[in-house]
Formats: C-alpha cells, structure tokens, sequence
C-alpha cells in the first residue's frame, strides 16, 4: 500500500499540528510505501515573502525528520523538486469541470473571509490532485477540512481514465474484468485522522497560527514558558476541586501526559489541593519530555544544511523516478511526444 501525504510550508508547526497530524503521518512510515512532501508551490498562495517561504519549507523537513520520519524508511521531498507535477497539473485541468472548482469549501471560505482570490488558489485542488494521482498513491491521511479535495482527484482521476483509456469502466477501475483496462490514474482514499480531539490554544480556542494562541513545537525555550504559564484558566482557589469543562489547561494536560500520569493528575484535578500554577509547571516539565529530544535533533540538522539538502535530494530523486513512470503513460495517452 502506498500513503502520501504534504504539509503546506505556510506556518511555524504548534502542537495542534503535532497531535492533529504530523504524529500520525511519522507513524504510518511503518504500515506502507510513505511518501511525504512539503507542499511549498501550494504555500506560495499564502507566503510571499522568498526568504520566509525557503525558510519555512527548510523548517518543515526539519520538523518531520526531528518528530522521527526515517528518510531509510519513507520517500521525503519537496513538492517544487518534481516538476513533473506542473505538467499532470496542466494536463488533469483540462479534464477538471470549472464548477467543482467554484465549489470548493477551501476556495469559498477564503473569499468569505475577504480574501481576494487568484488563479492559484482557484486552481489549488487541481495541483493537490496532481500530487497524490503523479504518485498512485491509494491512501492519502489528512484531516477532516482535505476531505472534498481527495475526492475531487477520485473524480478527475477517472474522469481522465474515461476520456483517455480505451476498455476503461469506472465500475471497474482497476480493469479486473475481462475486455476492461485498468485505469492509468489511481484513484486514492482519504485516510482521515481522527485526532486527539482539538487541542485547544491558551486561549480555550481551537489551537491555531491564525488565532495566535500557540505553543510552538520549536519555539524559543523563553517564550515556551510564557506561553504555557499564560493557559487560562478561571479563579477557582487552590484547595477546591477543579472544572474539567471548558478548561484548556486540564485539555493540555491530557493531550501531552502519557495515559497513566495522566491519570494521577485527573484525580488530583478532581480533588483540589494544588493550584493552577502547579499544573502549569507540570504541562511545561511534560512538554520538554516530549519535544525535548526532537528539539534537539532539530538544532543538529540545522547546523548541517548540507545534510538536509542531501536528504531532500535523495527524496526528490525517489519521488521522480515514479513520476517520470506515470508521466509516460500519461503523456502516451493524451498524444504528447
Ligand atoms: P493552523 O490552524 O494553525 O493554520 P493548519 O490548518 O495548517 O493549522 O493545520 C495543519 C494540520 O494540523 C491539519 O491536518 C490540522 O487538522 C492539524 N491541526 C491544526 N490545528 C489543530 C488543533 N488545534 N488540533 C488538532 N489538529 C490540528
Ligand atoms: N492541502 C493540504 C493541506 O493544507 C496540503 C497538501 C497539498 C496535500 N498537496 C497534498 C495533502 C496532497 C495531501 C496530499 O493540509
């Protein structure tokens, strides 16, 4: 089995992102064929700025080689690294009915929020199809708001299989019926990554770079503190017992702490007797358990571009040989020497 997925390169990664994500996708490097890539073409729809978005697609590698990708185990490269991706993105749009596109939730909650779109994040779904389809990729983990976007490369993937593949039937797409033919795009699965629920911001508010109330993986050991030190709480006095609704700091807790220590914590929590600000240095002693070795990993491979580079190099040599395969066929079928 074959899992692909890609982190758009748009924001330093907090632990919504760790828990909501990247942990999972570190995970499935053991259950199949991984590829991951930083999404850093998608990203320059949001990031303008050549030094932040080199930066931030370098920040990325980083993160997940720190978090305990394998690069022996999964294929890890940059999105921009395969042009073979531009030309399956041209070629699948022509196939790409411009409705679905003026559907996509992505595309109309940007607008609604005031954002005035361009071509490319009109043409974003298309790009993100290219990548999984180049690929053949079958499962594709993502989170609950990517969910329209893989089934629009279903969609497409055989919308190009009829146009182009003679003996092709959707209902069979896979060709395992006699007199049909398989199709030349794959159609892939949404995996979807039914996360430790939300983590909740220092706010109480859903953990998110827009909402500036993060706890950042890699951030500055000072600002970690301050952060974690500032979780809301309410006035609720030492010795009585605490409310677990509505208590971001008590949510934390249980996202971060492993099951049986947090299990110590929810009795005390329950009991009373220990304040706010003991609960806080242990959410702090608990994040550095956690993040402290990869925090460290990620100084290392910061300090060896050259490695990094290496890796990204050898990723993207990977990625393309299985491009430039499917590229072919592709190329074959649509008449283009
Ligand atoms: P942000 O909201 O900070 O912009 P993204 O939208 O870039 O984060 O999310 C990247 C990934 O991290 C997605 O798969 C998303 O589901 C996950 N994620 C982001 N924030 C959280 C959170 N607070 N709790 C759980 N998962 C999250
Ligand atoms: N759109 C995805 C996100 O914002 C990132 C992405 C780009 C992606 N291409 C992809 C995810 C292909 C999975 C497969 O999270």
């Amino acid at each position: 089995m074959r899992i692909l997925s890609g982190v758009q390169s748009s924001g330093r990664l907090h632990i919504g992102n760790y828990y909501g994500a990247l942990r999972q996708f570190v995970q499935l490097q053991d259950e199949g064929e991984a590829y991951f890539f930083i999404a850093n073409l998608h990203a320059l729809t949001t990031v303008r700025d050549p030094k932040q978005a080199e930066e931030l697609t370098r920040e990325a590698a980083v993160a997940y080689l720190s978090l305990g990708l394998d690069p022996k185990k999964a294929v890890l490269f940059r999105q921009s690294d395969v042009k073979e991706v531009l030309e399956l993105n041209w070629i699948l749009g022509t196939v790409v009915p411009h409705a679905h596109l003026e559907r996509a939730h992505s595309y109309k909650d940007k607008v609604a929020k005031g954002i005035s779109p361009d071509f490319g994040l009109f043409a974003y779904p298309v790009l993100m199809a290219a990548d999984i389809l180049l690929y053949s990729a079958d499962a594709v983990p993502v989170g609950r708001d990517q969910i329209q976007h893989i089934e629009f490369a279903r969609d497409w993937a055989v919308k190009f299989n009829v146009t182009y593949v003679p003996g092709y039937d959707p209902q069979d797409p896979e060709g395992k019926e006699k007199g049909h033919a398989p199709g030349i795009l794959k159609l892939p699965t949404a995996r979807i990554q039914e996360s430790t629920a939300v983590v909740p911001g220092v706010d109480g508010q859903k953990m998110s770079k827009s909402y500036g109330n993060t706890i950042e993986l890699f951030g500055d050991e000072k600002e970690i503190k301050k952060r974690i030190m500032s979780v809301k709480t309410d006035s609720t006095p030492v010795e009585a017992p605490k409310p677990t609704e509505n208590a971001p700091l008590y949510d934390l807790l249980k996202v971060m702490l492993p099951e049986s220590r947090f299990k110590e914590v929810d009795a005390s929590w329950r009991a009373g007797g220990k304040g706010y600000g003991d609960y806080k240095k242990l959410l702090l002693e608990a994040f550095h358990e956690t993040f402290g070795p990869a925090r460290q990993r990620r100084q290392e491979l910061l300090s060896d571009p050259a490695e990094l580079e290496r890796i990204l190099q050898d990723g993207a040599e990977r990625a393309r040989a299985e491009a430039s395969r499917l590229m072919q066929r592709v190329r074959r079928a649509v008449g283009i020497p």
